[in-house]
C-alpha cells in the first residue's frame, strides 16, 4: 500500500477522532500517505479528498465529532454514484481505504470493494455497540457516561417531587445503552427490545415499588422498542394508572457528542493501528474489533448480518439490584 484514504461514515461517535489519528499516525509510521476523505462516501463522490500528515490530527484525541465530519450518503447507495467514487479514489491515486462507521458503512464498503476491487477495512463506530464481531463499539462507552451523568441529574429532582421519570435514550434498534447505563444509574426499570416484558409487567413492578416505600422511580427506555418510545409508554401508563404523574426526557444527541472516555480513546487507537496493520497484511472486508481484549477480525458479511446477543446475566442483575 502506497496512498491510503480513511473516512467516518453513518452517526458520529466520540472517539471517531482518535481513530482518525490513529490511522494517519499508523500510515506516517509504515511510510504510507494518508489521506482524508471529507464527510465520508459523500464526499468521495464529491471528491473531497485531502492530503494528512502526523499534524494534521494533532490536538483531536480528546475532541467528540469527527474531523473529516460524516453523513448517511443516499448517491452511494446507487451504482452510478459509487462509480464516481471509485473515479475519485483512482484519480486521486489510492489504493487502500479505512471506513470508521457502522453497519450501513460496512454495507456500502463491501459494495465497494465487490465492484472495483479495492481493499477496504473498517473500524465499528457507533455509540449503540450493535456491531457483530466486537465487544465494544468506539463511543460506546462515552455515550454510557453521558447517559449517567443526565439520568443522575433527573435522578435528584425525581427523588425530590416523588415522581416517575421516563427517559429515553438512543440505540437505533438495540437495548445496550439503555440496559448499561440502566444498571449504572440505579434504574427502576429498563425497556429494551430485546426482552420485550411488556407494560404490564412494568406496572407490576411499579406497584411493588410503592408497596415497598420507593417514592421515585426512573425507568430507562431504548428507543426501539415495539410498545414506542418514552412518551408513548408514558401515555400508556398514565391511561392504566392515573395516580400517577410521569414525566419524560428524551435524552437524544447529547448521547453522541462529547470528549471521548479514556475507554474509547484507547480503544480507536488499538483499532486504527490494527485497521493498517490489517491491510498492510493483504486483508480485505473486514472488520477490526476487539474480543475478549484482543485484536480479532470479522468479515464484513458477519459483522453486517449477524448480532451480538443481550447478555441474560446483566437483566438478571438489573432486575435484582433495581428492588
Ligand atoms: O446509530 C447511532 C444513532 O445515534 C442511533 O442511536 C440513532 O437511532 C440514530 O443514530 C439517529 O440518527 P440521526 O443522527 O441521523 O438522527
Amino acid at each position: 500500500i502506497r496512498r491510503l484514504g480513511v473516512l467516518t461514515s453513518g452517526g458520529d461517535a466520540p472517539g471517531m477522532n482518535a481513530a482518525i489519528r490513529a490511522v494517519v499516525r499508523a500510515c506516517v509510521h509504515h511510510g504510507i500517505k494518508p489521506y482524508g476523505i471529507r464527510e465520508g462516501y459523500k464526499g468521495l463522490i464529491d471528491g473531497q479528498i485531502e492530503p494528512m500528515n502526523a499534524r494534521s490530527v494533532a490536538n483531536i484525541i480528546n475532541q467528540g465529532g469527527t474531523l473529516l465530519k460524516s453523513a448517511r450518503s443516499q448517491a452511494f447507495r446507487t451504482p452510478e454514484g459509487r462509480q464516481t467514487a471509485f473515479e475519485n479514489f483512482r484519480s486521486a491515486d489510492l489504493d487502500a481505504l479505512v471506513v470508521i462507521g457502522g453497519d450501513g458503512s460496512f454495507t456500502g464498503a463491501t459494495l465497494f470493494e465487490k465492484e472495483f476491487g479495492i481493499p477496504v477495512v473498517g473500524i465499528p463506530g457507533t455509540i449503540d455497540n450493535d456491531i457483530f464481531g466486537t465487544d465494544y463499539t468506539i463511543g460506546y462507552d462515552t455515550a454510557l457516561n453521558t447517559v449517567i451523568e443526565a439520568v443522575d441529574k433527573i435522578r435528584d429532582t425525581a427523588t425530590s417531587h416523588n415522581r416517575l421519570f421516563f427517559v429515553e435514550v438512543m440505540g437505533r434498534d438495540a437495548g445496550f445503552i439503555a440496559l448499561n447505563s440502566g444498571i449504572g444509574c440505579g434504574a427502576e426499570e429498563i425497556l429494551i427490545p430485546e426482552a420485550d416484558r411488556g407494560i404490564d409487567h412494568l406496572i407490576k413492578s411499579l406497584e411493588r415499588s410503592d408497596r415497598t416505600g420507593k417514592t421515585s422511580s426512573i425507568v430507562l427506555v431504548a428507543e426501539g422498542g415495539k410498545d414506542g418510545g418514552a412518551f408513548e409508554i408514558a401515555k400508556t401508563l398514565e391511561a392504566k394508572l392515573p395516580d400517577y404523574e410521569a414525566r419524560v426526557t428524551v435524552l437524544g444527541h447529547i448521547q453522541r457528542g462529547g470528549r471521548p472516555s479514556c475507554f474509547d480513546r484507547v480503544l480507536a487507537s488499538r483499532l486504527g493501528v490494527a485497521a493498517v496493520k490489517t491491510l498492510m497484511a493483504g486483508n480485505s472486508c473486514v472488520m477490526v474489533g476487539v474480543r475478549n481484549n484482543a485484536v480479532a477480525l470479522t468479515p464484513f458479511a458477519e459483522a453486517i448480518s449477524k448480532h451480538n446477543a443481550i447478555d441474560d446475566e446483566l437483566l438478571e442483575v438489573a432486575d435484582i439490584v433495581s428492588i
